[in-house]
């Protein structure tokens, strides 16, 4: 499928505002690749399809797992905004043709990321919090990270995420932590090498 033709069809799937998102976490995206020296290609069509599954309904996310044979954990099984990341590798194969395994699993990791990201999955993870809509509190400073240390942003944008799930006292899944956790593991290590070269 061309691209153009995968625009056109995610056009008639999402809202407005989600269509405005995706493009917009596309736009940043081929910034951060272009960046990183990552695929441009890739890096524009998962940015531009990380949530196409967003506006699923219940019934027909869980008759594709069923389909695929997903097993969820307990957590996603509660959470159903973690959903929305898994269907969207499923469609993005099944209703836009990417076959591309790094593709699929940049939008697969995009809500929680995972321990072991590859740089486009930090990419896409990453982008969908700064894209130029964004607005929180903290926001540029994620911004100037994403290009300057993105394990920095990334620490940003878990840290975000955290305390509004604390906030609202709801489940909080622990790839979140996982994601974290390595980012800050991976910082350290920066900073060690650093101290040992000067
Ligand atoms: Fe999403
Ligand atoms: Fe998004």
């Amino acid at each position: 499928m061309t691209f153009d033709k995968m625009r056109e069809n995610l056009k008639l799937t999402l809202s407005r505002e989600r269509f405005r998102h995706s493009e917009e976490v596309m736009n940043e995206a081929l910034r951060l690749a272009e960046f990183y020296k990552v695929n441009i290609e890739k890096a524009r069509i998962a940015g531009l399809l990380h949530d196409c599954a967003r506006d699923a309904g219940k019934d027909e996310i869980y008759k594709v797992f069923e389909k695929y044979n997903v097993v969820l954990d307990d957590i996603q099984k509660k959470t159903p905004v973690l959903l929305h990341s898994i269907l969207g590798s499923f469609y993005a194969r099944e209703y836009y043709g990417v076959e591309d395994k790094e593709i699929l699993d940049a939008i697969y990791w995009h809500t929680t990321g995972r321990a072991g990201m590859t740089m486009l999955e930090k990419i896409i993870f990453v982008a969908d919090y700064i894209e130029s809509g964004r607005n929180f509190e903290g926001v540029e400073e994620a911004r100037k990270q994403a290009y300057k240390d993105i394990e920095r942003c990334i620490v940003i944008c878990c840290d975000l995420t955290i305390r509004y799930i604390l906030q609202k006292g709801k489940l909080l899944h622990p790839y979140i932590i996982e994601t974290r956790n390595e980012a800050i593991t991976q910082i350290e290590a920066k900073k060690l090498n650093l101290a040992q070269t000067e």
